[in-house]
C-alpha cells in the first residue's frame, strides 16, 4: 500500500501512520514510555485524528511516532477563552535513532496539521523529570503553562506546555 510521505530526514522517512503500523507504533511505545494504552486507543485515534498520527520509519521499521488529538475546549493560553487546540498526546523515538531531529521533524509537522485545522494552540502534558523531552518542546517554542500535581500513576507531576499557533 502506497504510504502518504510527508517529509524526508537523512535515511528516515516521515510519513501518516496507517492501521497497519499500529502493531509497530505500540512496540515503541512499549519501549521508551511508561504510559501504555489499549489497541482500540491507537485505533481510534488514527480513526478520528489521521492527519496528526504520523511515524517514522526507517529502512521499513517503525522507529517513531507522534499521536494528537484536535479538541476544542479552555485555552490554556488565555485566561478566559475557548479555543480549537491541538493536543499531542504520546510521542517517542527509538533510543537508537535519538538525536537525529526524528523527534522534533514529527512534532513540526503534526503542529502544521493541528494549524491547517484551525488550531489556534498546541499543548501537551510532559513529565517534570524529563529533561530531554521539555528541551526539545522549548526549542519549538512551548512554554510552561501550569504545572498539573500528582498527574501521573506514580505521583510525579506534569507540565502543561503550550505553544500559540499560526
Ligand atoms: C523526547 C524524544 C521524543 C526526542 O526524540 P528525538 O528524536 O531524539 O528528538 P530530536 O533529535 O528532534 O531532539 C530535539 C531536541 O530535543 C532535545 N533533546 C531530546 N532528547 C534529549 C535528551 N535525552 N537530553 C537532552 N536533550 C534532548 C535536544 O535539545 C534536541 O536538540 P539538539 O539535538 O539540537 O540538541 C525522545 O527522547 C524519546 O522518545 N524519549 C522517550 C519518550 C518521551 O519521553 N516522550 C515524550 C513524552 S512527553
Amino acid at each position: 500500500m502506497q504510504k502518504a510521505l510527508l517529509s524526508r530526514l537523512d535515511g528516515y522517512e516521515i510519513r501518516l501512520c496507517s492501521s497497519d503500523d499500529i502493531p509497530e507504533v505500540i512496540t515503541v511505545n512499549m519501549l521508551t514510555l511508561p504510559e501504555h494504552y489499549s489497541d482500540y486507543f491507537y485505533h481510534e485515534i488514527l480513526n478520528d485524528h489521521p492527519q496528526t498520527f504520523i511515524v517514522a520509519e526507517l529502512d521499513g521499521k517503525v522507529v517513531g511516532y507522534i499521536m494528537c488529538r484536535i479538541e476544542y475546549g479552555l485555552s490554556h493560553l488565555r485566561r478566559f477563552g475557548l479555543a480549537r487546540k491541538g493536543h499531542i498526546i504520546s510521542v517517542a523515538t527509538l533510543g537508537e535513532h535519538r538525536a537525529k531531529g526524528v523527534g522534533s521533524r514529527m512534532v513540526q509537522h503534526a503542529l502544521e496539521e493541528m494549524g491547517k485545522v484551525g488550531c489556534k494552540e498546541a499543548y501537551l502534558e510532559v513529565r517534570s523529570s524529563n529533561d530531554g523531552a521539555i528541551k526539545l518542546y522549548e526549542k519549538i517554542g512551548f512554554k510552561i503553562a501550569n504545572t498539573l500535581q500528582s498527574y501521573y500513576k506514580d505521583g510525579e507531576a506534569a507540565y502543561l506546555m503550550a505553544l500559540q499557533l499560526g
